[in-house]
């Protein structure tokens, strides 16, 4: 982040914190309930978001080494992440050749050198080339060359693998993040090292994991009994660019600037700062740390939520890893405070209480969100 943004945002906040206010949509808005349950919206969703726009989907920090790979369910499809000798990264569907099947099973590991297919044994090395078919007298007239993994396309870029989900699809992060790939390259992601990944099955539309970012109304009354002592009661920024959010949520601390002169201040001391890079990735920057998390439809009324942190070096001692981990428990306790809260959501919208939910004009950030989601499948940014 620049710095003359960033001491602007501190001025914003602080005249917020002044006058007990807090960034404000001109006027309230809604959203019919039927954006949580809808089959042919979820498809839409599914094809045109998740099946169209680029996404982070892992940080570089899990699979260092030559042959280290991990799996995933971006959106519907299976994506298969391997690490190349020569330190780039390959990403591919991860579906053998032959006859469909899933290739790699496990979610993750290291060193590999070849993937064999569970179901008739075909063998792909990490570039994606079909280098074994076992009873291969029966493929008398395959060509090898192009029965290799279908590569997505797939970048590096803030320390994340950012991939596109369709084979034939440009990527271009640094376009697709607009003005906050500038912002983005301040807080030296790469250099990070993921920590304590924990996986969060909810029974929750997909969207419903995002909504619970967007807003710190909530943070008084829903986290009362573990992060809400630490953050002003609704006082907070969010600004958006494009497709994508930053929200501010400042500390209690963060008064104490008023009389500092502008050289001292600074913002992720005394504030969480949030990116909501769309769809489904968020990024929280804390004072020495990150949180990130990426969610996945698993259907139209469940999600799977990769949660994790970023440390600026890996814990060498125990002390360190106790003093992280304490972090990570705080966070993830917050987490599960509004993953239950979201299932009740989830539940209540199926109900005739509501055709409508209301957001508040500080909720904005929900306007801003499901206005882009509802744009693209609605077809206007295509
Ligand atoms: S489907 Fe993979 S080897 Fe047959
Ligand atoms: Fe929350």
């Amino acid at each position: 982040m620049e710095r003359s943004t960033e001491l602007e945002l501190i001025k914003r906040v602080l005249a917020h914190v002044a006058h007990k206010s807090t960034d404000m949509a001109a006027a309230s808005s809604s959203l019919p309930v039927s954006r949580y349950y809808d089959q042919d919206r979820f498809a839409a969703e599914q094809k045109l978001i998740f099946g169209q726009l680029p996404r982070a989907v892992a940080h570089v920090s899990q699979i260092p080494d030559a042959g280290d790979f991990i799996t995933l369910e971006a959106g519907e499809q299976p994506v298969l992440i391997v690490r190349t000798a020569e330190g780039g990264v390959n990403a591919f569907l991860n579906v053998c050749r032959h006859r469909g099947a899933r290739l790699e099973w496990d979610a993750g590991g290291c060193g590999r050198k070849r993937f064999t297919c569970k179901y008739h044994g075909w063998v792909y090395d990490p570039d994606g080339a079909l280098v074994g078919i076992p009873g291969s007298e029966g493929f008398p007239e395959l060509n090898r060359d192009i029965h290799g993994l279908t590569r997505l396309p797939v970048e590096i870029r803030h320390g994340f693998v950012w991939i596109h989900p369709d084979p034939k699809g440009d990527l271009d992060v640094a376009s697709y993040l607009g003005s906050l790939d500038q912002e983005l390259s301040g807080f030296d992601l790469g250099r990070h090292i993921q920590f304590s990944p924990r996986r969060f099955p909810r029974k929750i539309n997909w969207k419903l994991v995002i909504d619970t970012f967007l807003e710190g109304y909530h943070v008084r009354t829903a986290h009362q009994d573990t992060i809400a002592p630490m953050f002003y009661d609704n006082i907070g920024l969010s600004d958006q660019f494009g497709l994508h959010q930053r929200i501010v949520f400042p500390k209690i601390t963060f008064g104490e600037m008023i009389d500092q002169p502008e050289e001292n201040r600074s913002l992720r001391q005394h504030a969480n700062v949030l990116y909501i890079l769309f769809p489904n990735t968020m990024i929280l920057v804390q004072p020495d740390h990150m949180g990130v998390f990426h969610g996945y439809a698993d259907g139209i009324d469940g999600v799977v939520v990769d949660a994790s942190v970023l440390l600026p070096e890996a814990p060498a001692t125990d002390k360190a890893r106790n003093y992280w981990q304490k972090n990570v428990d705080i966070l993830f306790s917050a987490l599960d405070e509004d993953f239950e809260l979201a299932e009740f959501v989830q539940a209540g919208v199926k109900t005739a209480a509501n055709e409508h939910l209301t957001f508040g004009r500080m909720e904005k950030g929900l306007r801003w969100f499901h206005e882009n989601v509802d744009r693209i499948v609605d077809g206007q940014d295509n």
